[in-house]
């Protein structure tokens, strides 16, 4: 058996698949594996571990019908057309919880840099701008008993509003199709609906998926019914905000700073207008990579390959339907 990974992961994944016999074969070089040199690699392996970078749509899918298992090194899959995947019954696996922390570590680090500026701050030493003390220059906003908005409380979302319960104190709301009973009783939280998650609160942090219903969802319009002193965090995925309205709201004072892990195009071009202003902090979508979080991604790809290629349901598995 063997299987394909599309950008070097942890040893530890690759070890466990060589120790049950599965060749390995990873793309390594410097530049992303495009669309055609993907499905190539793929013609004579019966597996696939995928990055969120690679396009898994029903142009692939009619090259690569023959693939017994995909496991998406990713807690997210909108790279991936699922419903066209469980058609052809391959099972799709993800690498859920095991990044949850790292990732809300990001989300909580952002909203803090963002409150008091701290990478524009960071820049102007650099510039040599560091000159005197001003008692109203490089001002601030304090987090203690502000409110959190959470966009899609699931597990990233639920550590991003534990950190900033205990951090802070602050009053969690949430929109979310269902109820997170467990933050409600934890931690008081509320379900929200929209108008009223954008309306109360002081910051909003995005941990929903990429659908058709969040595609976008934060535009102009939203930003204008958020408080202008809000802070706007995102660190799902960057085509759930409006790039180009998020740079008017912060423009023209509609909101007051954003702080950004993933961003729409991914790379963010470095003469981004956003990278300048002082109430913005940007990441290079950082949010699973640490150590830990990388290594446990890797083990559970490799579980749901080795799962996948014995005939057994994927433990991590997106689209279980398969297997009726
Ligand atoms: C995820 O796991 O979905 C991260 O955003 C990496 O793509």
């Amino acid at each position: 058996m063997k299987v394909f990974i599309s950008r070097e992961i942890p040893d530890i994944g690759v070890r466990m698949l060589n120790n049950k016999g599965i060749e390995t074969v990873v793309w390594n070089q410097e530049k992303l594996i495009s669309d055609v040199e993907l499905i190539e690699q793929l013609k004579n392996v019966d597996a696939f571990i995928s990055t969120a970078s690679n396009k898994i749509n029903k142009d692939f899918f009619y090259s690569c019908s023959h693939l017994k298992v995909i496991a998406q090194f990713a807690v997210g899959y909108d790279n991936i057309d699922i419903s066209e995947a469980t058609k052809l019954k391959i099972p799709i696996g993800n690498t859920p919880d095991v990044l949850s922390d790292a990732t809300a570590d990001v989300a909580f680090m952002l909203m803090l840099n963002v409150s008091r500026k701290a990478f524009y701050m960071h820049k102007k030493i650099i510039k040599g701008e560091w000159d005197f003390f001003r008692p109203t220059g490089n001002l601030g906003i304090e987090l203690k008993n502000k409110t959190l908005g959470v966009f899609g409380l699931g597990r990233i979302g639920m550590e991003m509003a534990r950190r900033c319960k205990g951090a802070y104190n602050m009053n969690i709301i949430y929109y979310n199709r269902s109820h997170n009973l467990i933050a409600e009783r934890e931690l008081s939280a509320r379900k929200v609906d929209f108008e009223e998650l954008l309306k109360n609160s002081d910051i909003i942090s995005v941990h929903s998926a990429l659908t058709e219903q969040t595609r976008n969802k934060f535009d102009l319009a939203t930003f204008k019914l958020m408080k202008k002193n809000s802070i706007f965090i995102n660190t799902a995925r960057g085509a759930i905000h409006n790039e180009n309205d998020l740079i008017q709201a912060l423009n023209d004072k509609i909101i007051w700073g954003a702080g950004l892990d993933v961003t729409n195009p991914e790379p963010m071009q470095p003469d981004n207008i956003l990278l300048s202003m002082s109430n913005v902090a940007v990441l290079p979508h950082i949010g699973s990579a640490t150590e830990e979080a990388r290594n446990n991604m890797a083990i559970i790809c490799a579980e749901n390959i080795i799962a996948g290629l014995s005939n057994k349901k994927l433990p991590y598995i997106v689209n279980p339907e398969v297997y009726i």
